[in-house]
Protein backbone atom coordinates (compact mmCIF):
# COMPACT_ATOMS: atom_id res chain seq x y z
CA UNK A 1 0.00 0.00 0.00
CA UNK A 2 1.27 3.13 -1.16
CA UNK A 3 -0.47 5.53 1.69
CA UNK A 4 -1.68 4.16 4.89
CA UNK A 5 -3.74 6.04 7.09
CA UNK A 6 -5.17 4.72 10.69
CA UNK A 7 -6.86 6.25 12.97
CA UNK A 8 -5.14 9.88 11.84
CA UNK A 9 -6.66 12.81 13.98
CA UNK A 10 -4.97 16.05 13.66
CA UNK A 11 -6.59 19.04 16.14
CA UNK A 12 -5.65 22.50 15.75
CA UNK A 13 -5.69 25.21 18.99
CA UNK A 14 -5.96 22.14 21.42
CA UNK A 15 -7.20 23.16 24.82
CA UNK A 16 -8.53 26.22 23.82
CA UNK A 17 -12.14 27.80 22.76
CA UNK A 18 -11.33 27.28 19.36
CA UNK A 19 -10.12 23.37 19.06
CA UNK A 20 -10.80 21.90 16.08
CA UNK A 21 -10.70 18.48 14.91
CA UNK A 22 -9.83 19.05 11.45
CA UNK A 23 -9.34 15.37 11.46
CA UNK A 24 -11.19 12.95 13.16
CA UNK A 25 -9.74 9.18 12.84
CA UNK A 26 -9.28 8.78 9.59
CA UNK A 27 -8.44 5.50 8.16
CA UNK A 28 -7.65 5.63 4.57
CA UNK A 29 -6.05 3.22 2.22
CA UNK A 30 -4.57 3.80 -1.35
CA UNK A 31 -2.93 1.41 -3.86
CA UNK A 32 -0.58 2.83 -6.63
CA UNK A 33 -1.82 4.21 -9.44
CA UNK A 34 -5.45 5.31 -7.76
CA UNK A 35 -6.97 7.93 -8.87
CA UNK A 36 -9.68 9.21 -6.19
CA UNK A 37 -11.92 12.56 -5.28
CA UNK A 38 -12.20 14.05 -1.78
CA UNK A 39 -15.23 15.84 -1.44
CA UNK A 40 -17.31 17.87 1.81
CA UNK A 41 -18.37 21.09 2.49
CA UNK A 42 -15.78 24.19 3.40
CA UNK A 43 -13.60 23.60 6.40
CA UNK A 44 -14.30 20.11 6.52
CA UNK A 45 -10.87 19.13 6.79
CA UNK A 46 -9.89 18.39 2.95
CA UNK A 47 -6.76 20.51 2.97
CA UNK A 48 -5.79 19.51 6.10
CA UNK A 49 -6.26 15.93 4.57
CA UNK A 50 -3.45 16.51 1.67
CA UNK A 51 -1.18 18.71 4.06
CA UNK A 52 -0.94 15.75 6.37
CA UNK A 53 -0.46 13.18 3.35
CA UNK A 54 2.41 15.40 2.36
CA UNK A 55 4.06 16.31 5.52
CA UNK A 56 3.26 19.62 5.60
CA UNK A 57 1.47 18.95 8.73
CA UNK A 58 2.01 16.49 11.56
CA UNK A 59 -0.72 14.22 13.49
CA UNK A 60 -2.00 14.59 16.72
CA UNK A 61 -3.09 11.11 17.19
CA UNK A 62 -2.61 8.25 14.79
CA UNK A 63 -0.40 6.74 12.26
CA UNK A 64 0.67 7.81 8.50
CA UNK A 65 2.58 5.21 6.46
CA UNK A 66 3.73 6.24 3.41
CA UNK A 67 5.10 3.55 0.95
CA UNK A 68 6.05 1.88 4.71
CA UNK A 69 7.60 4.88 5.98
CA UNK A 70 6.26 6.23 8.97
CA UNK A 71 6.14 9.74 8.96
CA UNK A 72 6.17 10.39 12.68
CA UNK A 73 9.81 9.06 12.96
CA UNK A 74 11.43 10.87 10.21
CA UNK A 75 13.39 14.41 10.57
CA UNK A 76 11.84 17.21 8.82
CA UNK A 77 14.67 16.85 5.98
CA UNK A 78 14.03 13.88 5.56
CA UNK A 79 10.28 14.45 4.89
CA UNK A 80 11.55 17.47 2.79
CA UNK A 81 13.24 15.14 0.50
CA UNK A 82 10.38 12.62 0.05
CA UNK A 83 8.13 15.72 -0.36
CA UNK A 84 10.75 17.21 -3.19
CA UNK A 85 10.89 13.31 -4.97
CA UNK A 86 8.14 11.61 -4.86
CA UNK A 87 4.86 13.48 -3.80
CA UNK A 88 3.35 17.05 -6.44
CA UNK A 89 1.44 19.25 -4.56
CA UNK A 90 -0.86 21.63 -6.70
CA UNK A 91 -2.18 23.94 -4.08
CA UNK A 92 -5.28 26.08 -4.21
CA UNK A 93 -3.15 29.13 -4.69
CA UNK A 94 -1.63 27.74 -7.23
CA UNK A 95 2.06 28.42 -4.78
CA UNK A 96 3.46 30.25 -8.09
CA UNK A 97 5.74 32.96 -8.24
CA UNK A 98 3.93 35.78 -9.42
CA UNK A 99 6.78 38.37 -10.93
CA UNK A 100 8.18 35.48 -12.62
CA UNK A 101 7.75 33.70 -16.21
CA UNK A 102 5.55 30.49 -16.48
CA UNK A 103 9.21 28.70 -17.96
CA UNK A 104 11.06 30.09 -14.33
CA UNK A 105 8.18 28.90 -12.23
CA UNK A 106 8.35 25.13 -14.15
CA UNK A 107 12.17 24.96 -13.73
CA UNK A 108 11.87 25.35 -9.68
CA UNK A 109 11.07 22.27 -8.50
CA UNK A 110 14.22 20.78 -10.22
CA UNK A 111 16.26 23.60 -9.25
CA UNK A 112 15.37 22.41 -5.30
CA UNK A 113 15.87 18.63 -5.74
CA UNK A 114 19.90 19.86 -6.98
CA UNK A 115 19.58 19.17 -10.42
CA UNK A 116 22.27 21.25 -12.98
CA UNK A 117 22.49 21.81 -16.42
CA UNK A 118 20.26 22.56 -19.54
CA UNK A 119 17.93 19.37 -18.76
CA UNK A 120 16.48 21.43 -16.69
CA UNK A 121 14.95 23.60 -19.47
CA UNK A 122 14.75 20.75 -21.72
CA UNK A 123 11.87 18.87 -18.52
CA UNK A 124 10.35 21.98 -18.25
CA UNK A 125 9.54 22.54 -21.42
CA UNK A 126 8.57 19.00 -22.30
CA UNK A 127 5.75 19.02 -19.67
CA UNK A 128 4.65 22.82 -20.93
CA UNK A 129 3.86 21.07 -24.29
CA UNK A 130 1.93 18.68 -22.83
CA UNK A 131 -0.65 21.31 -20.95
CA UNK A 132 -0.09 23.53 -24.18
CA UNK A 133 1.71 26.40 -23.06
CA UNK A 134 4.70 25.96 -25.37
CA UNK A 135 3.66 29.02 -26.91
CA UNK A 136 3.65 31.55 -23.90
CA UNK A 137 6.65 30.20 -21.46
CA UNK A 138 7.64 33.72 -21.27
CA UNK A 139 5.09 35.64 -19.93
CA UNK A 140 4.65 36.59 -16.08
CA UNK A 141 2.49 34.30 -14.37
CA UNK A 142 0.37 38.09 -13.24
CA UNK A 143 -0.59 38.08 -17.11
CA UNK A 144 -2.06 34.60 -17.24
CA UNK A 145 -5.80 33.83 -16.98
CA UNK A 146 -6.92 31.62 -13.43
CA UNK A 147 -7.07 28.50 -16.17
CA UNK A 148 -3.43 29.00 -17.38
CA UNK A 149 -2.34 29.54 -14.08
CA UNK A 150 -3.61 25.69 -13.07
CA UNK A 151 -2.01 24.32 -15.82
CA UNK A 152 1.81 25.64 -15.07
CA UNK A 153 1.08 24.38 -11.50
CA UNK A 154 0.16 20.81 -13.35
CA UNK A 155 3.59 21.69 -15.74
CA UNK A 156 5.29 22.24 -12.85
CA UNK A 157 4.17 19.07 -10.80
CA UNK A 158 4.62 16.79 -13.86
CA UNK A 159 8.48 17.81 -14.07
CA UNK A 160 9.30 16.30 -10.96
CA UNK A 161 8.10 13.06 -11.82
CA UNK A 162 6.44 12.14 -8.73
CA UNK A 163 4.55 8.99 -7.58
CA UNK A 164 1.64 10.65 -6.11
CA UNK A 165 0.03 14.10 -7.30
CA UNK A 166 -2.15 15.58 -4.37
CA UNK A 167 -4.23 18.54 -6.06
CA UNK A 168 -6.35 21.08 -4.14
CA UNK A 169 -9.39 22.23 -5.78
CA UNK A 170 -7.48 22.27 -9.10
CA UNK A 171 -10.62 22.83 -11.23
CA UNK A 172 -12.04 25.68 -8.78
CA UNK A 173 -10.78 28.66 -11.34
CA UNK A 174 -11.83 27.17 -14.27
CA UNK A 175 -14.94 27.08 -16.45
CA UNK A 176 -16.36 23.31 -17.92
CA UNK A 177 -14.04 23.68 -21.00
CA UNK A 178 -11.31 23.78 -19.34
CA UNK A 179 -12.62 21.58 -16.60
CA UNK A 180 -12.46 18.81 -19.01
CA UNK A 181 -9.52 19.37 -20.71
CA UNK A 182 -8.01 19.10 -17.15
CA UNK A 183 -9.17 16.13 -16.77
CA UNK A 184 -8.44 14.39 -19.77
CA UNK A 185 -4.83 15.37 -18.60
CA UNK A 186 -5.09 13.99 -15.07
CA UNK A 187 -6.77 10.73 -16.73
CA UNK A 188 -3.58 10.43 -19.19
CA UNK A 189 -1.06 10.77 -16.29
CA UNK A 190 -3.19 8.67 -14.06
CA UNK A 191 -2.38 6.11 -16.97
CA UNK A 192 1.12 6.65 -16.87
CA UNK A 193 1.06 4.72 -12.80
CA UNK A 194 0.71 7.93 -11.23
CA UNK A 195 -1.49 7.80 -7.92
CA UNK A 196 -4.12 11.17 -7.87
CA UNK A 197 -5.64 12.67 -5.31
CA UNK A 198 -8.19 15.21 -6.10
CA UNK A 199 -10.48 17.35 -3.85
CA UNK A 200 -12.86 19.11 -5.07
CA UNK A 201 -16.49 20.65 -5.12
CA UNK A 202 -16.97 19.66 -8.76
CA UNK A 203 -19.46 16.76 -8.76
CA UNK A 204 -18.46 16.39 -12.78
CA UNK A 205 -14.78 15.93 -11.54
CA UNK A 206 -15.44 13.66 -8.55
CA UNK A 207 -17.08 11.43 -11.09
CA UNK A 208 -14.12 11.50 -13.41
CA UNK A 209 -12.51 9.86 -10.60
CA UNK A 210 -13.01 5.97 -10.31
CA UNK A 211 -12.92 6.31 -6.41
CA UNK A 212 -14.70 8.73 -4.01
CA UNK A 213 -14.53 9.68 -0.27
CA UNK A 214 -16.91 12.56 1.53
CA UNK A 215 -15.12 14.24 4.59
CA UNK A 216 -17.53 15.95 6.82
CA UNK A 217 -16.05 17.42 10.31
CA UNK A 218 -12.96 15.73 9.54
CA UNK A 219 -14.74 12.02 9.16
CA UNK A 220 -13.86 10.45 6.17
CA UNK A 221 -15.94 7.95 4.44
CA UNK A 222 -16.04 5.87 1.01
CA UNK A 223 -18.95 7.34 -0.91
CA UNK A 224 -18.44 4.87 -4.06
CA UNK A 225 -15.40 2.66 -5.76
CA UNK A 226 -15.86 1.49 -9.11
N1 LIG B 1 -3.34 26.10 10.72
C1 LIG B 1 -4.57 26.08 11.27
N2 LIG B 1 -4.81 26.56 12.52
C2 LIG B 1 -6.02 26.49 13.08
N3 LIG B 1 -7.12 25.95 12.47
C3 LIG B 1 -6.95 25.45 11.23
C4 LIG B 1 -5.68 25.49 10.56
N4 LIG B 1 -5.83 24.91 9.33
C5 LIG B 1 -7.12 24.54 9.24
N5 LIG B 1 -7.81 24.86 10.37
C6 LIG B 1 -9.22 24.57 10.64
O1 LIG B 1 -9.45 23.20 10.41
C7 LIG B 1 -10.70 23.00 9.77
C8 LIG B 1 -10.48 22.30 8.43
O2 LIG B 1 -9.81 23.20 7.56
P1 LIG B 1 -9.41 22.81 6.07
O3 LIG B 1 -8.72 21.51 6.09
O4 LIG B 1 -8.69 23.97 5.48
O5 LIG B 1 -10.86 22.63 5.37
P2 LIG B 1 -11.28 22.56 3.84
O6 LIG B 1 -10.06 22.48 3.02
O7 LIG B 1 -12.16 21.35 3.76
O8 LIG B 1 -12.07 23.80 3.56
C9 LIG B 1 -11.35 24.36 9.64
O9 LIG B 1 -12.20 24.54 10.74
C10 LIG B 1 -10.16 25.31 9.70
O10 LIG B 1 -10.54 26.55 10.22
MG1 LIG C 1 -9.34 23.74 1.50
Amino acid sequence: MLINLSGATKVFCRGTDHEVRALDQVDLGIEPAEMIAITGPSGSGKSTLLHVLSGLEGLTEGQYFFDGIDFSTLKDKDICKIRSERIAMIMQEFGLLTYEDILTNVCLPQIIQGIYGKEIKEKAKEELKKVGLSGIKKKPIFQLSGGQKQRVAIARALTMDAEVILADEPTGALDSENTKELMNLFQKINEQGVTILIVTHDPLVAAACPKEYHIIDGKLSLVRSK
